[in-house]
Formats: structure tokens, C-alpha cells, sequence
């Protein structure tokens, strides 16, 4: 049974008592699974106090951003250094809400990887399409720029510890989420491409993750579609037991 990962990106929401309880629900709902890694993305400002909560528990921590530079004088930056520091172990990296608002490019999202990886994080690379892109006939293509240009020069060792999110703009916080067939349409496309850049084994020793409006009553069935490995859960992350029953629904722990 390969492992199953599900992601909390909790975006900007919950100051440290509030994560702080979040984390305790969720580890007093969970059942606990060799089968399902569950991760857990607080604001920087919360990820300190998480970490320590987290310490003896099998939930890992993740940050929600990573600088590509290691120090100096970078006024508002954080970088992975300081990342592990905290007790993180995976990075979300190119969120389409950091390439809507924030200037985040495939350029950019490809130096932030190489951070990650050196200094041992696991990145969580988020791709996906825009309703317009979709609608002009476009999904693919887009979909291919980012993940050739986000991991353009990584050789195959680099994507041994690795995780690319699909998540469909349009469905971000919405509550339409993609289609079954959509997502294992886009699924498909992902690990075949991946398999084309570099090889088979490496294609499906990566976890291939959904996030857009995923909620206790649609996971099942997102679970249950082909090249499907994770979910990426934002807004029904926030509430521990809504979450711990999305957890509930993934292969690992049925
Ligand atoms: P959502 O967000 O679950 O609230 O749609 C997912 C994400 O942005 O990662």
C-alpha cells in the first residue's frame, strides 16, 4: 500500500492558540495510520510553537513559503535554514494564490525548490490551470510550462522526496471542485510528463497531490481516482474534525 499524503494549508489563519488547539484536535480525532502521512502548514508566526506541540506525534510540519537565498539582508524573507530550524519538514512552493498576488513565477518557483532541497525539505509544488486558461482550450499547456520551467535543470535524484499539487485555480476556495474525470485527466498528464522528462520510476515515486475545495463529503471519491496520492485541504483544514474525516477517507486508513 503506498502512503497517502494529506496536507492542511491553513493559509493566513490561526495565531499561535489557535493552532495550537487546532493541532490538539486533530491528534485527538486522528487515527493514526502507518499508511498516511497528514502535514500541517501554519502561518510562520505559528510554526515554532507547532513544532514543539508536534514533536512526539507523527504529524509533520510544513511552511507555506520558502526564500531562495540562505541569509543577509533580505528585509521579510525566510529561508530554509531557518525553516528546519522550526522543525519543518515540507514547503508548499508556487501556491496560486503567491503567483496571483504575490509575483510568484515558474522562474521563481524553481529556485525555491532548489532551496527546499538543499536544505532538506520536501517541496510541495502547486500547479494548475485558470477557468479562463481551461475554458480557451489551454489546461495542458499551462500545466506543462510550470512543471517543465518549475523543475527545469533537476536531475532525478532531486525528485526522490517530492510532491506536485494539482490544484485547479477555479476551484481554490470555491466549493466546485474539479471533476473525477478532470482530476485524473490532469493527474495522468502530470505523472506521464514526468515519466517523459526523466523516467518511469521516478514518475511514480512522486506523490501526486489534489487541493480545490476538497471537503469530508467529496474525498472518497477524489481518493479513489487513478495517479490520485494526496490531497492539498485549505479551508476544511481548519476545523479538526472536518479534517480528521477527509483523513479517514484516504485508502490508508479505509
Ligand atoms: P481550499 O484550498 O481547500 O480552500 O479550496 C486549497 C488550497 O488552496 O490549497
Amino acid at each position: 500500500m503506498t502512503t497517502s499524503l494529506i496536507v492542511a494549508n491553513w493559509k493566513l489563519n490561526n495565531a499561535v492558540p489557535e493552532a495550537l488547539m487546532l493541532v490538539a484536535g486533530i491528534e485527538a480525532h486522528m487515527k493514526e495510520s502507518p499508511n498516511v502521512e497528514v502535514v500541517v502548514a501554519p502561518p510562520f508566526t505559528a510554526l515554532y510553537s507547532v513544532g514543539v506541540a508536534l514533536s512526539d506525534g507523527t504529524i509533520k510540519l510544513a511552511a507555506q513559503n520558502i526564500f531562495w537565498e540562505e541569509k543577509g539582508a533580505f528585509t521579510g524573507e525566510v529561508s530554509g535554514t531557518l525553516l528546519k530550524d522550526v522543525g519543518c519538514s515540507y514547503v508548499i512552493i508556487g501556491h496560486s494564490e503567491r503567483r496571483k498576488y504575490f509575483g510568484e513565477t515558474n522562474e521563481t518557483v524553481n529556485k525555491r525548490i532548489f532551496a527546499a532541497l538543499r536544505n532538506g525539505l520536501v517541496p510541495i509544488m502547486c500547479i494548475g490551470e485558470t477557468l479562463e486558461e481551461r475554458e480557451g482550450g489551454h489546461t495542458f499547456d499551462v500545466l506543462e510550462k510550470q512543471l517543465k520551467n518549475g523543475l527545469a535543470t533537476l536531475q532525478i535524484k532531486d525528485l526522490e522526496h517530492f510532491a506536485i499539487a494539482y490544484e485547479p485555480v477555479w476551484a481554490i476556495g470555491t466549493g466546485r471542485n474539479a471533476t473525477s474525470e478532470q482530476i485524473a485527466e490532469a493527474h495522468h498528464f502530470i505523472r506521464n510528463l514526468i515519466a517523459k522528462l526523466y523516467d518511469a520510476p521516478t514518475a511514480n515515486g512522486i506523490s501526486i497531490l489534489y487541493g480545490g475545495s476538497v471537503k469530508p463529503s467529496n474525498a472518497k471519491e477524489i481518493f479513489a481516482q487513478p495517479n490520485v496520492n494526496g490531497l492539498l485541504v485549505g479551508g476544511a483544514s481548519l476545523d479538526a474534525k472536518g479534517f480528521c474525516d477527509i483523513i479517514a477517507q484516504s485508502p490508508g486508513q479505509r
